[in-house]
């Protein structure tokens, strides 16, 4: 326990006088009605992000009310409040841009209010990775909840989720597969309830690295949306808070480098989204963590696919949930975690794990160990001329003809310039060339879109090609899939190598060496090199301030200033 002010006596106004700041803030409180036995409880936030332009969170109100109804029940003061919320499909030019603006949003209203603890509660893509890199930056205990995953829809018979199907049956209406009244009809039944995407997209991974960092409730990560155990654990949530007001238990004292190494271990396990990983580094930035895309790696190499779903697999996150979702994966993945981490309940993550599980595991979707979807992890880093500091392939979703690969480029300078030209039929491309997508990386206007996925040029498609290696500085979508290299470090937009790329050029991939190597002679670059030129720097606001302090991808994309200062230990 801390002496620090407890309740609306903490954090006061400051006008040269706290005893007249304590007054007049009790003043203001009163005029909500509440009793003086409410206003001297301590106060546990409730950080919110609902939104009409956010499906995902629409559940969010009730969530909301259950959270409260542990929060009260354990003898703390709920009090919410909203911050930016980021609906995935509804923010321009993506939500990766206004990831790190809700990060600040979150740490500054943790910090400015009179708060003892919180509950975070997320879900959208973006939003819980901006509410764990504000949060890390406080010293603010704090419980994060998600809102879960979607229900999937059903389309002739067969099972549909955002967005690995959306995809899926848009590649099939480029190729000419489907016609137009069908690809309306799977539009309206890829999104059928409340939730995040139903997949092992970015925002399931988010989740699920929550509980696996431990910041989370055992068990949280893959709760429907829509089911009455939603509502359970987010009132269990909401006590759990409440206990930690004075705890001094904030996400510093719960995540240490070695429970970040079991959360990379668990987004290999689960064949999580590439989004994942510039998340986790933002996360270890903002804690003074190291965040090695070469560990990564040699974790991948040691860390079986457990998890069998969608978009690399099978399964949708109902699926997972049934199965035994995470305590069910962490209890498999025991032996390569550190089990002498603390988690946000004041139990070691071996004391959770010894726990039994309340059903048998699904193996048909959580397999075990000796058994595995892959022996390896679904992620690597490749490292080379092209990628010096460093690029993400996600192989658990790629083509392995595709791993050795050496061939032409086809290089498109933009997005613009993508939407431009890669449906024209006059576009000189054969199968096996290389596309390469340029200035859609952090430090350029495109703000790091997930575009990586660039589509099989239609006179491709519809001759009947599903895949070419493709690179890009951009990011791709959790639920995508195909031979795409991601977050080539440095980017087109910073002078990285991939701006000199010219149509035509030889690229060699190699999966095996981890290498992504531009074949051109340094004579012929420092040329290129010469005549590259730096986007402009916006005017004003955040995207000023985006521009001039952007991070790469391996160091999460954060702003530089944003970050803590390196742990020793
Ligand atoms: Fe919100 Fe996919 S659009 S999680």
């Amino acid at each position: 326990m801390t002496d620090r002010p407890q309740g609306l006596r903490r954090g006061l106004t400051q006008y040269g006088d706290p005893e007249f700041a304590l007054y007049l803030r009790r003043s203001f409180a009163r005029s909500t009605g509440l009793s003086d036995a409410m206003l001297e409880r301590p106060i546990v936030g409730i950080v919110t992000s609902p939104s009409e332009l956010n499906n995902c969170h629409r559940t969010m109100g009730e969530l909301v009310e259950a959270v409260r109804r542990g929060v009260l029940a354990a003898g703390g003061l709920p009090l919410a409040f909203p911050t930016i919320s980021l609906g995935e499909p509804f923010l321009h030019p993506t939500s990766l841009y206004l990831r790190n603006l809700m990060a600040i949003d979150v740490e500054e209203m943790l910090r400015a209010q009179p708060l003892d603890a919180a509950v975070l509660v997320g879900g959208c893509d973006k939003t819980v990775p901006a509410q764990l890199m504000g949060a890390a930056s406080t010293e603010l205990p704090v419980v994060q909840l998600v809102v879960g995953p979607m229900a999937t829809g059903r389309h002739r018979g067969e099972r549909l989720g955002a967005c690995t199907d959306c995809r899926r049956f848009w590649a099939r209406y480029r190729a000419g597969e489907l016609d137009e009244a069908e690809i309306r009809a799977v539009e309206g039944r890829l999104a059928v309830t409340a939730g995040t995407c139903p997949v092992m997209g970015t925002a399931s991974t988010m989740a699920c690295l929550a509980e696996a960092l431990g910041v989370a409730l055992p068990g949280s990560a893959a709760i429907p949306a829509v089911h009455a155990d939603r509502l359970r654990i987010a009132e269990a949530t909401g006590a759990l808070a409440t206990r930690l007001v004075g705890s001094g238990r904030s996400l510093r004292t719960i995540v240490s480098q070695e429970s970040l190494e079991n959360a990379m271990r668990v987004l290999l396990a689960l064949s999580g989204s590439t989004n994942a990983v510039v998340h986790l580094a933002a996360i270890a930035g903002r804690l003074g963590l190291r965040f090695d895309l070469r560990e990564l790696d040699a974790l991948s190499e040691t860390t079986p696919v457990l998890v069998d779903l969608k978009p690399t697999g099978q399964g949708y996150m109902e699926d997972f949930f049934a199965a035994g979702g995470m305590p069910a994966v962490l209890r498999e993945l025991a032996p390569f975690l550190h089990l002498d981490v603390p988690t946000i309940d004041g139990r070691t993550l071996a004391q959770v794990l010894t726990e039994p599980l309340g059903e048998p595991v699904d193996r048909a979707v959580i397999r075990p160990f000796s058994d595995p979807v892959s022996p390896v992890g679904g992620l690597v880093a490749l490292f080379g001329s092209l990628a010096p500091e460093g690029a993400i392939l996600k192989r658990a979703a790629a083509t392995p003809a595709l791993f050795e690969h050496e061939g032409r480029a086809v290089v498109f300078a933009s997005l613009e310039d993508l939407a431009r030209r890669i449906d024209d039929p006059d576009l000189e491309v054969e199968p096996h060339d290389v596309l390469v997508l340029q200035n859609a990386g952090p430090a350029s206007p495109a703000r790091m879109p997930e575009a990586g996925h660039l589509p099989i040029p239609k006179k491709l498609a519809r001759a009947g090609v599903k895949d070419m290696v493709r690179i890009s500085d951009a990011r791709m979508s959790g639920t995508a899939f195909g031979t795409v290299v991601l977050h080539v470090a440095p980017d087109a937009a910073s002078g990285g190598p991939l701006a000199l790329v010219r149509s035509g050029d030889r690229i060699r991939l190699s999966v095996r060496e981890r290498r992504l190597d531009l074949l051109v002679e340094e004579d012929e670059l420092g040329r290129r090199r010469e005549a590259w030129r730096p986007p402009e720097t916006p005017v004003r606001g955040w995207a000023r301030l985006w521009q001039q302090e952007i991070l790469q991808a391996p160091e999460g994309c954060d702003l530089a200033f944003l970050r803590g200062p390196l742990r020793t230990r």
